[in-house]
């Protein structure tokens, strides 16, 4: 179990709240991780009582939990660890000296800021002028964190005005995910990868995040950001970074993030050819993305796939090619290293070869897969055939699999833990807003409008030709 505490939820009653924080809380609680003395605070705008409160997780554990994982009993004490005040952040004083009495001395206070980032300088200041933050607790903000360097920089300097770096953990909820952190244990838990794992040896890298969905009534905001500042700058950032970083010398979050900003700083700047965007199309009676965002003008890409440099020793001619995108074919995310032929072919009928392939997948089916060569079996002579080691977590673990913790869940415990690791440090959010920035100022600049695509295809067409054109393709989405 981690160590008793209090944890205030601003926007308590809102969507992520609602769907991740608060049926996550239940589910660590259901594990025993959560121990009964803890309490969790629901701050919000509504005027509602403590049993409103109730009323409204037990219905987000009802919808969001799974079924065989919702016990009643433990439902009911759940929920008997819940309270709340109302609070609006913009107006006034009122609800925060309520807070203050609520806060109990001695047990860790963590404060989960899921509201607009227009109101974290003003929760960050209340925090303190109250004296309800003291100098060991920590805050938890959601992405966006800014749109671009200066409103990064912007909100780093408002929060550094209340609280310390090492009590500011900024949320980016692919670093919770299982494979991801995984990666970390496969590269450096084995011999067998770190002796090939550079530009030598490997040919290419391509990450993936492909979605089925849509901008699902969240346009206003989407329109805005786009798949490169809603996905790239951020979750397919951390996850190129993870790939590429030098080994840390040790698991340890100032390590492990210090090698995380050399790859984002040595990024190379995209040129125009190195960029596809898209836009998913109407079909068949579905809105397309110009309907969905309620924007007929709109330039905003729902798809983007990229081609990016990485400026060091390591990796030095290895690009990586990233894509993301909605209303694709497939759910589906994963990172797939291709090595390089062997140096000399010492078998006269090499037809059958392939490269060796290490795909990590990260969503739906987590696991790994490696592709390695040999004989074709019979008496056909010395024929070359591909075949897969293959790992998927469900198989190899079993049923326990079911009990590893969401994204969410397993970081709201490192906040409480006091663990950084999987959490983003100001600095390199900035250079991961310095990176980006550039290239979306160059796309504005030339006024570029985005390919449109299929819905439930595998993105523009022109996004083939990203890599067509290198020799190589794009793995299937499926
Ligand atoms: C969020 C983005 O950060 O990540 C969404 O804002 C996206 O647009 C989501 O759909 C994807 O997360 P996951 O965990 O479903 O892959």
């Amino acid at each position: 179990p981690v160590e008793v505490f209090d944890l205030v939820i601003f926007g308590a009653t809102g969507d992520l709240a609602r769907r991740k924080i608060l049926p996550g809380l239940y589910r660590r609680f259901l594990s025993g991780q959560i121990t009964g003395e803890s309490r969790i605070i629901g701050a919000a705008r509504s005027e509602m009582d403590r049993a409103g409160f109730r009323e409204l997780v037990a219905k987000a554990i009802a919808e969001f939990v799974a079924k065989d994982r919702q016990d009643p009993a433990v439902i009911a004490e759940f929920l008997d660890r819940l309270d709340y005040v109302s609070i609006d952040a913009s107006k006034g004083e009122d609800g925060w000296h309520q807070l203050k009495e609520m806060m109990r001395p001695d047990v860790v206070r963590a404060f989960y800021f899921s509201v607009a980032p227009a109101l974290f300088g003003e929760l960050a200041e209340k925090l303190h002028s109250h004296e309800i933050a003291n100098s060991d607790s920590r805050i938890v903000v959601e992405k966006p964190f800014g749109r671009d360097l200066g409103s990064a920089r912007a909100l780093n300097t408002v929060l550094a005005s209340h609280f310390e770096e090492r009590q500011i953990y900024r949320i980016d909820h692919y670093l919770g995910k299982e494979t991801v952190q995984n990666l970390m244990a496969v590269r450096f838990a084995n011999i067998l990868f770190e002796p090939l794992w550079n530009s030598q040896f490997i040919d290419h890298v391509q990450i993936t995040v492909a979605e089925t969905v849509g901008v699902e009534g969240r346009g206003s905001y989407y329109d805005k950001s786009g798949a490169m500042r809603d996905m790239v700058q951020n979750h397919l950032m951390q996850l190129l970074c993870l790939i590429a970083m030098e080994p840390p010398y040790h698991f340890d979050p100032n390590a492990v993030r210090d090698e995380k900003l050399k790859v984002i700083r040595a990024l190379q700047p995209v040129p125009a050819e190195d960029i596809v965007r898209g836009q998913y199309l109407p079909f068949k009676g579905a809105p397309g993305y110009l309907e969905d965002s309620e924007n007929p003008e709109s330039r905003t890409e729902s798809y983007i796939a990229l081609k990016v440099h990485i400026a060091n020793w390591r990796w030095k001619g290895t690009p990586f090619y990233l894509r993301t995108g909605k209303k694709l074919r497939a759910r589906a995310s994963e990172i797939a290293i291709t090595f390089k032929e062997p140096p000399h072919s010492i078998f006269d009928d090499a037809a059958g070869w392939r490269e060796n392939v290490l795909v990590i997948r990260l969503q739906p089916d987590e696991g790994m897969n490696l592709t390695v060569m040999i004989k074709e079996p019979g008496p056909g002579g010395m024929r070359l055939m591909q075949v897969p080691l293959d790992m998927s977590f469900a198989d190899a673990l079993g049923p326990e699999v079911s009990d590893i913790p969401d994204a969410y869940e397993r970081l709201i415990m490192d906040v409480i833990r006091g663990n950084q690791t999987l959490f983003m440090r100001g600095d390199e959010v900035e250079a991961a807003w310095a990176w980006t920035d550039p290239i979306i100022e160059g796309w504005e600049s030339r006024g570029d409008r985005p390919r449109g695509y299929d819905q439930g295809s595998s993105g523009p067409e022109d996004a083939l030709m990203l890599m067509h054109r290198d020799g190589r393709r794009w793995r299937e989405i499926k």
